[in-house]
């Protein structure tokens, strides 16, 4: 896939290939680098909707596929669709009945933005940590992790995180993405598996910001990154 591929093309390129959106060339894109996928592996992809990562999932791989996303998303064959919030207890309730190992995670989720630019920032940042929590409690040791994030304020927390638990990480860039968008992916590979990782062990000590639903506070010693996030998003909803 090269540069001739502007907004218009890539758009019309999903269109003739049968994709349900551009953002299916990102994932093929970062697969072509990466090779984050393997063949027999199982995959869950957070924040899947309209479809067009499971589109490509199905295509690379032969393992289970399950997407989830607060939208219903039309059926892709093969694949299994969860409709609800991936940060919810419901919803880990519901992958742990279903997978017993996971190999990679995918997650393209993104807020819904309103506009305010350190608002937004805040809520993209803080769903990058609970997908990435989420990879931390349901990855295998060894496992790889695709996640979107935006540059900007308190990208360097997610950035560290990742570190932390990752042997291999890389921030890419796709060329599908659109011009002068922020959004870029944190490729982890080969993680470290919980009792590694330094998250996991202070996970009591972690103030986590929900950024679809009720905030949930846990003790003083958060980690400085989550306070500075919840701050801004509290000063926003108040
Ligand atoms: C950019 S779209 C994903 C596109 C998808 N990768 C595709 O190829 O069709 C982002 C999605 O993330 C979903 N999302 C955001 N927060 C979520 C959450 N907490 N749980 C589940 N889905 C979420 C949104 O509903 C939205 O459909």
């Amino acid at each position: 896939m090269g540069s001739q591929w502007g907004r218009d093309g890539f758009y019309r390129k999903a269109r003739t290939e049968g994709y349900r959106s551009r953002a299916a060339y990102k994932l093929l894109d970062i697969q072509k680098r990466f090779e984050v996928i393997r063949a027999d592996d199982n995959v869950i992809d957070l924040g899947c909707a309209p479809g067009s990562w499971l589109q490509v999932l199905r295509e690379l791989t032969d393992g289970q596929v399950i997407g989830i996303d607060l939208n219903p998303v039309p059926s892709v064959e093969g694949a299994v669709t969860l409709v609800g919030d991936f940060t919810t207890e419901v919803m880990h309730d519901k992958i742990r009945s279903m997978v017993d190992v996971v190999n990679v995670i995918v997650c393209d989720a993104a807020p819904k933005f309103s506009g305010t630019k350190s608002y937004d920032q805040a809520r993209a940042i803080g769903l990058s940590e609970e997908a990435c929590d989420f990879a931390i409690t349901f990855l295998k040791p060894g496992g790889n992790f695709v996640l979107k994030s935006f540059q900007g304020d308190m990208f360097d927390v997610i950035l560290d995180k990742m570190r932390k638990n990752f042997h291999g990480v890389k921030v890419y860039r796709s060329k599908a993405a659109r011009k002068g968008s922020t959004e870029v992916y944190i490729i982890g590979k080969k993680f470290m598996g919980p009792q590694s990782s330094d998250d996991t062990d202070a996970g009591e000590k972690n103030l986590k910001v929900k950024v679809l639903g009720k905030k949930v506070e846990k003790d003083e010693d958060a980690e400085s990154g989550s306070r500075i996030i919840r701050r801004i998003v509290d000063s926003h909803e108040k």
